[in-house]
């Protein structure tokens, strides 16, 4: 759909948001594990940009990093002072020769804006207006630039609040900062913003009256304010990631899972979870989690960085450690933990069970309280248990280790060699029995 393609993306992060009181940039800081700036390029993404350009302030060595490692479309330039946001998109400029078609500027520091809204943008432009502007009616208009339109409705321009007067100041409808812009005129006026305004900054946001006097139309977008959350602080933070995790939930159950108390999960922005699949209250998903179709996660079971295939059953109160990979109906109960292992088809870890850089063959069993030994204080070592093998309760394997296939091992047993198929190991000591010991050392002390 023509109405949908964009030309680029500027995305200003040069802000030093000290309100955060953090070492770390504000736009790293994490919403469902990623990044804000990840996300915002991600809502950019979906529009297939030709070049997204990040403006930073100076120092950002780290933002530069994250945002090049984003992939390749993705440049920074630097903005040193900042002097306003016509500025900030004016280091941007010299990256736009090539670039034709709606121009985008959004903030890093307001990560929940869709894909959707920014198409809806884009179409504005491609079918004719200069300017589109993201509007929305805050309770409080505070210092939000506000949006004063003609009878059509039609924007006219964008009043700073500290420039405003009373009769402006009264408009509800408000700028959220997000704009489209066609890149003819952008490129053509952008050099052109004066600052002979109240903050003595360069606003881009004046593109809309210079638009308008030059007889283009700009257009207005509007949204809730939910979309349009600007995170200044670590409280605002905290309200960007519960919409965030609104949202999520929503989608993996829109995608067909059952959350039977959605409010207690919490997801990274990356998790996803098959048809059929059922999570009980109080799981936390952390980064790289796939879940297969019928799989079922119970209460409380922290999971990332795992792979769980259809049918498994994993908790409640398990832990999934990254590089955990559950074939097709393995169960993984409770109080256990699965650090870079393969469980395979139809195995079970029931209980009370440490395993890690191991691989478990189908249908094994895997008896309450064993363990693999796989850290000798300084390197890691495998423990690889074949299928059908059955490991006794309170094992030690300690690695590197193999169990072959349809071995035992006896409880309480600390395995230090490899045991062939089909055999039993026991490696533990005898029991004996002394004939009325305990009959005749209780007598011993009656008084
Ligand atoms: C801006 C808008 C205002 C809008 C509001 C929404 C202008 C002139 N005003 O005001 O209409 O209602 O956002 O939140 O655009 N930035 C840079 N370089 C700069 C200045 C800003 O990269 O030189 C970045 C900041 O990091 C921030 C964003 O641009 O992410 C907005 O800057 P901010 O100073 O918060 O603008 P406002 O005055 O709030
Ligand atoms: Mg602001």
């Amino acid at each position: 759909m023509t109405s949908e393609i964009i030309g680029a993306a500027i995305i200003l992060a040069a802000g030093k948001g000290t309100r955060m009181k953090s070492s770390l940039p504000k736009v790293l800081h994490e919403i469902g594990g990623r990044a804000m700036l990840g996300h915002v390029a991600d809502a950019v993404m979906e529009l297939n940009p030709q070049a997204v350009i990040v403006v930073t302030g100076k120092d950002a060595d780290e933002i530069d990093a994250f945002a090049i490692s984003l992939g390749s479309s993705i440049n920074t330039v630097t903005q040193s002072p900042p002097l306003g946001t016509g500025h900030a998109v004016q280091q941007a400029a010299p990256l736009l020769k090539t670039i034709s078609g709606a121009v985008l500027v959004l903030y890093a520091d307001t990560p929940l804006v869709t894909g959707n809204t920014l198409k809806t943008m884009a179409g504005e432009i491609n079918r004719g207006a200069a300017v589109a502007v993201l509007g929305f009616t805050p309770d409080d208009p505070g210092a939000y630039g506000r949006l004063k339109q003609n009878e059509n409705g039609d924007l006219i321009a964008i009043i700073e609040a500290n420039d405003a007067s009373d009769q402006e100041l009264a408009i509800r409808l408000c700028n959220s900062g997000v704009m489209a812009v066609e890149a003819e005129f952008l490129k053509r006026q952008i050099f052109e913003l004066k600052n002979d305004n109240a903050k003595s900054e360069y606003y881009l946001t004046d593109l809309a009256e210079i638009a308008v006097a030059k007889g283009n139309r700009c257009a207005i977008v509007e949204t809730d304010d939910e979309e349009v959350l600007g995170v200044n602080s670590r409280a605002e933070l905290a309200v960007a990631e519960a919409v965030f995790q609104d949202r999520k939930r929503q989608s993996v159950m829109d995608a067909g899972a059952t959350l039977i108390d959605p409010q207690s999960v919490f997801f990274s922005h990356d998790t996803s979870l098959g048809r059929d699949v059922t999570v009980e209250p109080n799981v936390v998903f952390g980064a790289g989690v796939n879940v297969g179709n019928n799989a079922t996660i119970k209460a409380f079971s922290h999971i990332e960085g795992a792979q769980i295939a259809d049918g498994a059953s994993v908790g409640p109160f398990a832990r999934l450690r990254p590089g955990a990979s559950l074939s097709e109906g393995a169960k993984v109960g409770n109080f256990v933990e699965i650090k870079n292992a393969e469980i395979g088809a139809g195995a079970k870890v029931s209980h009370l069970t440490y395993i890690g850089d191991a691989s478990i063959g189908a249908e094994a069993n895997i008896g309450a309280g064993a363990i693999t030994c796989n850290y000798d204080g300084f390197g890691k070592h495998k423990t690889t248990i074949g299928k059908n093998a059955f490991i006794g309760s309170n094992s030690s394997l300690v690695a590197p280790v193999e169990i072959g296939d349809g071995a035992y091992v006896g409880s309480g047993s600390v395995i230090t060699k490899n045991v062939e198929p089909g055999d039993l190991a026991v490696a533990r000591g005898r029991q004996a029995a002394i004939k009325d010991w305990a009959t005749k050392f209780r007598q011993a002390h009656k008084k």
